[in-house]
């Protein structure tokens, strides 16, 4: 990455055929915004300082994802062409000199490596502006790369302004560029709206550096299918497949193995330790981050879940926003969700849920169970059935659980509530009060047997 490039991202357009109230940028695949995709890609050939979005439909949205990534943003109030969403950025960029790529925000594939091949071949060139294009079967709509007699590109012709002949053309404008950055400033003031469309082209300056005797080169892109644009909803579609193909291959690569990869959805930014085993049709999201040796179930879905080493979800269970400790399980059919914490080794098996709750080291509850705002030690064993009660219908209450407590099945735990070490809570037991260490609380009907008992005649 180098101090003298500079990255613009066209992104104020609206997206008409997405058809939706959201602006087309902020759509997402393989887990992020269109819009950051490129964001990354800019990433690897400029520092943020020198990363700029440009926005208008829904600005505000847009100019959020930006700065969270650390990027800068300048606004095209109205969208006149992408001439002149540059143009709107005239201020900010005019003097910063050096090498200027233009990109778009609404091409995901489109990698770090192919805008860094493309400053590189601008440095070596010295051109004045060098084009990304590519030759495709289909050319409809795309902007024509019009080139002399010796091969040189002379000028970009838009569809719509495109003689019969200049359509047949193959070659194709990517809408990536890089500039020399003050040939640019020189010379874009010089491009008008004189299209049948009435828009400041972007693509006219190319014509305008050419007369006025300044080098244009172009290069071929080496994978045409990194250019694949969204402009509907299938495309979108489409582009998180690849991307998400891309994320599981890398990962196979790295040592994760990954079952039937083709029925799992990895996020881009999940992380996944050595060995660890992926079941089929695991949905993966968000900033999960999975260490080494653990195993991740069939239809199992994390999302910021965090699982150290070793630990097991089994098929059907569900963790968010929530942390398994090493070796410890999970499932199948348990959740665990908004900060439920598991120590290391603990279980929680079928038909469970945590919820705010920590489950110390070598704890267990197996079977249908709900805990919820609690704090329960290591060595505890929480029997089938056990609820937290932690809402009285205008609070919530937390239950407090020591080392060692066993709960006995069926209990109802009345928050707020102390268990201290040791306790032994009875089979069926309704617990309203704290139970000290050590001691056994009974908080049930006694049973009563009549012995001979006949039913009463009617
Ligand atoms: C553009 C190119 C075309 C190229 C094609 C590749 C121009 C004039 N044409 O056409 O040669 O083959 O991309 O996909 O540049 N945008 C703004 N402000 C505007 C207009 C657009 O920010 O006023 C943004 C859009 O949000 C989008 C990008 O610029 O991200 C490209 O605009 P779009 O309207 O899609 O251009 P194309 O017609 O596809
Ligand atoms: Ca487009």
């Amino acid at each position: 990455m180098s101090n003298d490039v500079t990255v613009v991202i066209l992104a104020a357009g609206q997206g008409t055929r997405m058809k939706s109230r959201m602006a087309k940028v902020l759509h997402r695949a393989g887990g992020r915004a269109l819009v950051e995709h490129a964001i990354f890609a800019a990433l690897g050939v400029a520092p943020p300082e020198r990363i700029f979005v440009v926005v208008g439909h829904q600005a505000d949205a847009v100019r959020e994802v930006a700065e969270a990534a650390g990027v800068h943003t300048f606004e095209q109030k109205e969208q006149l062409g992408t001439g002149h969403a540059m143009m709107c950025g005239e201020a900010a960029l005019a003097g910063l000199g050096g090498h200027m790529v233009v990109t778009v925000g609404d091409c995901p594939l489109i990698r770090a490596e192919t805008l860094q091949s493309l400053v590189e071949r601008q440095r070596k060139s010295a051109a004045a502006a060098v084009v990304l294009t590519a030759d495709v079967a289909d050319s409809t709509g795309y902007g024509r790369i019009i080139r002399d007699q010796n091969g040189a590109i002379e000028a970009i012709v838009e569809h719509k302004a495109a003689t019969d002949a200049q359509r047949k053309v193959k070659e194709i404008n990517s809408g990536i560029y890089c500039f020399d950055s003050a040939e640019f400033w020189r010379h874009i003031r010089m491009v008008r709206p004189d299209n049948p469309a009435n828009e400041y082209y972007l693509t006219d300056v190319i014509g305008i550096l050419n007369g006025a005797g300044l080098r244009v080169a172009a290069t071929k892109i080496a994978d045409p299918g990194e250019l694949l644009g969204i402009n509907d909803r299938v495309q979108l579609a489409e582009a998180d497949r690849i991307l998400r193909d891309r994320k599981t291959r890398q990962l196979m690569l790295s040592g994760v193995t990954i079952e039937k990869p083709e029925t799992v959805s990895i996020d881009l930014d999940v992380r996944i330790g050595m060995d660890t085993v992926i079941g089929p049709f695991a949905r993966i999201t968000g900033d999960t981050v999975i260490g080494e040796d653990c195993k991740v179930g069939t239809c199992a879905i994390l999302h910021d879940a965090v699982l150290e080493n070793g630990a097991e979800v089994f098929p059907f269970s569900m963790v968010s926003a929530s942390k398994v400790g090493a070796g410890a399980h999970v499932g199948p059919y348990a959740r665990l969700r908004m900060g439920a914490e598991l120590g290391e080794g603990a279980h929680v098996g079928n038909f469970v849920e945590l919820k705010k709750t920590l489950l110390g080291a070598g704890s267990k509850s197996m079977h249908l169970a709900y805990l919820g705002d609690s704090q329960i030690g290591s060595k505890v064993n929480v029997g089938a059935g056990t609820i937290t009660c932690n809402y009285d219908g205008k609070k919530k209450h937390a239950t407090v659980i020591g080392d060692g407590v066993f709960v006995g099945s069926n209990s109802t735990l009345v928050a707020p509530l102390a268990l201290e070490d040791g306790a032994f809570i009875a089979a069926g037991s309704v617990i309203t009060d704290d139970v000290p260490e050590g001691a056994l609380a009974l908080g049930r009907a006694r049973q009563v047997v009549k012995k001979d008992w006949k039913r009463k005649e009617t």
